[in-house]
């Protein structure tokens, strides 16, 4: 391609005036340049690809164009097309990541006694300024007190509070902030429209999501997907090339809970682990298509959103089949699980384990709130649904009974936990102390609890066994015909006790 140039250098903005979204930072700049008032050290900081390195480097030109100060470099002299192109001897870009020790502070400290070569000032822009060692910054304090007169510092970073406040309170500080995620598609769809690119409306908003506020992201993605794609960019090819899950994945997923049918659900996570997603993202994704039906069944608009009419009348049509209450107790048990997801070897167990629990939530709510506990007291009831999951996550092979469990409060400190004893009430009740303090963290004091057993059994055994001891001539037992004894099967004997299986 001739004169190929990248995006986010064509379009770098070259004049204060030309810079998005940080508005108030660049009133301030023009100010202070119309009135040559301009501070000796600027402190700019905020997240990656917002314009922090570019502000300072219009700043800097601002400074010392042939016809400056002004607020409209003229571009043309040799000092502006030297700082564009990163080469003017007077504006110093010094990275203090690999410039970090107090020998590089030391030379910049000789270097700043000298006149600039060419131009007014010398600027110096220490990029990611968080990264100098504290001695470093030290021998910068006392340069940064008594600056000569010919002296700008610019420092720029995304970790300001990485920065000593001896520093941050010499220098004037600017907070660059992220870009929304509509800011972001209506830079992108100006680019597109300049460069004749044709993208749809969801694969720009699928861009904006993933460059998280970054216009330089962004704009790096676009480049990416025009040179993938030369006719229309469609949402598929973002996904495609960025390896975004699809929210059909999601609403698959979802409709797989509402059927709840366990081996479709199980079925479709060993499809998900088998195409090779990254399931920590899946996880979020999900948390987040979740959180999207909830904001839909709320009525917030799609703008505040920040989704297309498409998906909007999708996800209008899957919340429908919840209430209010459903999702909300969802959102929580993925929630709950997100960080764990983080951290276990096996993933995919953990989910199978959640997915079947979401299934039996949405078929028999028997960990809905209102069901086990007394309305009276909705404060216990949330504490008690939290416990029941928290107790699940901790013991999954064994934790079915305390779902099926009622709960009552005989005195505001003492809990009745009524069990059925089919149920694993033996392991339960060994673990009261463990549940106790569940409770008590939720509730914020301490509390008594209580067993009570009650026998209605659903499946027959041998009394004083439970239904995983059975002993092979136990024949006046009713019991399922023998399976493998893997992980995965006692787990849905345990979470399906009357016996659905999985093929
Ligand atoms: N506020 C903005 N307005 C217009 N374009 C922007 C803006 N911020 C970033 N860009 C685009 O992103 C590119 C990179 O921006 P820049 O280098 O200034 O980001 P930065 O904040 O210094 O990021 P980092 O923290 O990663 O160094 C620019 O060339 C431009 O194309
Ligand atoms: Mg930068
Ligand atoms: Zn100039």
């Amino acid at each position: 391609m001739p004169n190929y140039q990248v995006l986010t250098l064509k379009y770098r903005p070259q004049t204060l005036e030309q810079i998005w979204i940080q508005e108030h930072i660049k009133t301030t700049l023009t100010k202070a340049i119309e009135n040559n008032r301009v501070a000796h050290a600027y402190l700019f900081t905020g997240p990656r690809g917002v314009g922090k390195t570019t502000t300072a480097r219009i700043l800097a030109k601002s400074l010392n164009c042939a016809s400056g100060p002004t607020i409209t470099p003229c571009q043309q002299c040799s000092v502006c097309r030297e700082i564009t192109a990163s080469q003017n001897m007077d504006v110093l870009e010094i990275d203090g990541a690999s410039n970090r020790g107090i020998d590089q502070v030391r030379e910049l400290r000789e270097n700043v006694k000298f006149m600039p070569t060419s131009c007014p000032y010398k600027i110096y822009i220490i990029d990611e300024v968080h990264m100098l060692t504290q001695e470093a910054f030290n021998a910068l304090l006392k340069t940064l007190e008594e600056p000569p007169a010919h002296v700008k510092f610019i420092f720029a970073t995304t970790a300001a509070q990485k920065v000593p406040a001896t520093i941050v309170s010499r220098c004037q500080r600017f907070d660059f902030r992220k870009a929304t995620s509509d800011e972001i598609v209506e830079r992108l769809s100006w680019i597109s429209k300049q460069e004749q690119i044709t993208i749809s409306e969801d694969a720009l908003r699928a861009v904006s999501k993933r460059a998280d506020g970054s216009i330089r992201d962004a704009e790096g993605m676009l480049d990416q997907l025009r040179v993938f794609k030369s006719d229309k960019i469609e949402l598929k090819d973002v996904e495609d090339l960025l390896g975004i899950i699809s929210a059909d994945l999601f609403f698959e997923y979802t409709d797989n809970l509402l059927t709840a049918d366990p081996s479709q659900a199980v079925t479709f996570i060993d499809r998900v682990f088998s195409s090779g997603y990254d399931f920590i993202e899946f996880f979020t994704g999900l948390l987040e298509h979740f959180r999207l039906l909830m904001m839909t069944k709320l009525k917030i608009n799609k703008t505040v959103l920040g989704i297309s009419e498409q998906h909007l009348h999708r996800l209008v049509e899957q919340a429908k089949k919840f209430n209010l209450n459903e999702l909300l107790v969802i959102m929580q048990h993925i929630a709950d699980n997100e960080e764990i997801v983080k951290k276990t070897n096996e993933p995919k167990i953990l989910f199978e384990i959640l997915s079947l629990n979401l299934i039996n939530i949405l078929t028999n709510k028997s960990v809905m709130p209102t069901n086990n506990t007394s309305n009276k007291n909705p404060q216990l009831a949330l504490a008690w649904q939290n416990v029941v999951s928290e107790f699940l996550t901790k013991h999954p092979f064994s934790a079915n009974g305390l779902q099926h469990a009622v709960i009552n409060e005989s005195s505001p400190d003492n809990i009745v936990i009524t069990l059925d004893d089919a149920g694993n009430s033996e392991f339960i009740e060994s673990k009261k102390s463990e549940i106790e303090n569940m409770l008590a963290k939720q509730l914020g004091k301490p509390v008594k609890i209580n067993f009570v057993i009650t026998k209605k059994s659903r499946v027959k055994t041998n009394p004083g066994k439970t239904a995983h001891e059975k002993s092979d001539n136990d024949e006046d037992i009713e019991s399922e015909p023998a399976e493998p004894d893997t992980d995965t099967d006692q787990l849905y004997k345990t979470m399906f006790p009357k016996g659905k299986k999985i093929k």
